[in-house]
């Protein structure tokens, strides 16, 4: 068992990517907070793995603290922190992308990580030290037209999550980011523009070298390597999970 022992929060993790992970940290070991805003879907998955749900909005100073303590309440404590609560945009022309749009994105997608950092690098030093991993995406190294507020958004991630590394480092507190390529979620039919046509699908996965889209099982799996002692040297990546489509 790779977590043995670790207490981990993972947000989002009512769905996708972050279901995902969720249930490979618990079948790992880890004693798992899983953090939604869907509660009937975060407690399902929470009660299928043996862990606890949390009610949070990851842009909501007061529901990130009492998610934090959720963590430290019933399991005693916190070793890894994965970020992957984001929203997206629907593939269209940046214009038409309305100012109240623009803000959600930037608060689920980046502010989110500076309000988890407040609450979750305490958490961590008292442990002496600990694991963030944190959802950028391709989207922020090589992006696609239609999608550009987003793209930057997750172009934040995976550089807030390099300069985190450095400041924390003395802390013993590891900070990486996951950078997939779009993936078989419920979050794939906005970036196709609304629709999940054969047609959109297919011009999607012609871009991926190895063929294919990315699932929530290979952003598991490496999530499960950056947050455990296995990646102990490793800090201040951005690790493309992506079949080749960055190269
Ligand atoms: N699916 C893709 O193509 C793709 C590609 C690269 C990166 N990503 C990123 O991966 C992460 C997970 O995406 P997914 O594809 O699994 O999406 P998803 O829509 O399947 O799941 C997202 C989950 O986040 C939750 N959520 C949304 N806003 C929240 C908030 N404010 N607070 C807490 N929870 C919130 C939702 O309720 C949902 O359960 C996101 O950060 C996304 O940007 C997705």
């Amino acid at each position: 068992m790779r977590l043995e022992n670790k207490v981990a929060i993972v947000t989002g993790a009512a769905s996708g990517f972050g279901q995902g992970i969720a249930r490979r940290f618990a079948a790992e070991g880890a004693k798992v907070v899983v953090a939604d805003i869907d509660a009937a879907r975060g407690e399902a998955v929470a009660q299928e793995i043996g862990g606890r749900f949390a009610l949070a909005d990851v842009s909501n100073d007061a529901q990130v603290a009492a998610m934090v303590q959720t963590a430290i309440g019933a399991f005693g404590g916190l070793d890894i922190l994965v970020n992957n609560a984001g929203v997206p945009q629907r593939n269209m022309p940046m214009l038409d992308v309305d100012e109240a749009t623009f803000d959600r994105i930037f608060a689920v997608n980046v502010k989110s990580l500076y309000l988890t950092a407040k609450y979750a690098v305490p958490a961590l030093r008292a442990r002496g030290g600990g694991a963030i991993v944190n959802i950028g995406s391709t989207a922020g190294l090589r992006p696609r037209p239609g999608l550009t507020w987003y793209n930057g958004s997750k172009a934040a991630v995976n550089l807030l999550s390099k300069s985190m590394a450095l400041e924390l480092a003395p802390d013993r507190i590891r900070v990486t980011a996951i950078a997939p390529v779009a993936g078989d979620t419920p979050m794939l039919a906005e970036f196709l523009g609304g629709a999940l046509t054969d047609e959109a699908y297919a011009k999607f996965r012609a871009t991926v070298p190895l063929g294919r889209l990315s699932t929530p099982e290979d952003i598991a799996n490496a999530a499960l390597y950056l947050a455990s002692d296995e990646a102990e040297f490793i800090t201040g990546v951005c690790l493309e999970v992506d079949g080749g489509r960055c190269v």
